[in-house]
């Protein structure tokens, strides 16, 4: 569906709702769904599926990120989607095609250190695929906690008309936050995989015990991170609203604890609140 199509075939039915997505879609996207739907009874709900190149780095699973296209309208379809747009990269990116969009501030730490060139691919897409969608609200999962901070910034800062929600994470029930490459994970891994949310819970349970030092709440994760021989820590952060990191922490209910780790040859993220409230 070209983006005229798109435009047209949603015009005059009332507010949109929008859920951008990489497709492989689980339990997790098809709550931002269901949410969206939700939000617009009366409305559109538009899901795009689109793995965008322009986010993965040179050395990342972009040519083995999976894809089931038929499987993610089925998904779509029963939580709610009203049109499921799937662009291809010739599409979007056509010959000619220039222009960066780049967040400054929130995306540099934590996982924009990381994988340097990877918020500026999500934001050019992000932005791109709102403008072609022009939604009312468009809805992040919390599970990437950083890029529903860039996405919200670059929203305010460029006053794009939409109102961004944010969507608590879904895990399945040995607290694995669910994810799309989790599939390159056997069972047995993705029992192993829950280091990364016990870590979590870790330092929430510190924090919960008292303690205030930043050093010493990223120790209590880090001890249960490297206690798992099969992990490789990237970081484990406690950061503030703005993604920064303090000596002490400053009580705040947007306080986050966030980690990244390889496993398995598999770069998995996951975060929680400091203060589960
Ligand atoms: P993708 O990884 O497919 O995720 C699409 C949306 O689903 C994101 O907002 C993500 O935070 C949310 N999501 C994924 N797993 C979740 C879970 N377990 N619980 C709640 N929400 C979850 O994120 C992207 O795609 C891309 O970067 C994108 C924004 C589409 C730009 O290309």
């Amino acid at each position: 569906m070209a983006p005229e199509e798109l435009r047209a075939s949603l015009k005059g039915l009332g507010a949109v709702g929008f859920v951008p997505t990489m497709g492989y879609l689980h339990e997790g996207h098809a709550t931002l769904i269901r949410r969206a739907r939700q939000d617009h009874p009366d409305g559109r709900v538009v899901v795009s599926v689109f793995v965008n190149p322009m986010q993965f780095g040179p050395a990342e699973d972009l040519s083995r990120y999976p894809r089931n296209l038929d499987g993610d309208l089925q998904v779509a379809g029963q939580a709610g989607a009203d049109i499921v747009f799937h662009p291809d990269a010739a599409q979007m990116y056509p010959e000619g095609f220039s222009t960066r969009v780049s967040v400054a501030g929130v995306s540099e730490p934590l996982d924009g250190a990381a994988r340097p060139g990877h918020f500026t691919g999500v934001t050019t897409v992000v932005l791109k695929l709102l403008n072609m969608v022009r939604p009312d609200r468009a809805y992040f999962g919390e599970k990437d906690w950083q890029q529903l901070a860039v996405v919200r910034r670059m929203v305010a800062d460029l006053n794009v008309p939409v109102q961004v929600v944010g969507v608590p994470t879904v895990r399945d029930p040995s607290g694995l936050a669910l994810s799309s490459r989790n599939s390159y994970l056997t069972e047995e891994q993705k029992t192993r995989a829950t280091v990364l949310s016990r870590a979590l819970r870790a330092v929430q349970a510190a924090y919960a015990d008292g303690e205030r030092h930043t050093q010493a709440l990223q120790q209590a994760g880090m001890n249960i991170l490297t206690a798992e021989s099969e992990a490789t820590p990237d970081y484990l952060s406690v950061v503030n609203s703005h993604l920064q990191g303090t000596e002490l922490v400053t009580p705040d209910p947007l306080n986050r604890v966030l980690v990244a780790a390889r496993m398995f040859g598999v770069r998995l993220i996951d975060n929680l609140p400091l203060d589960p409230g």
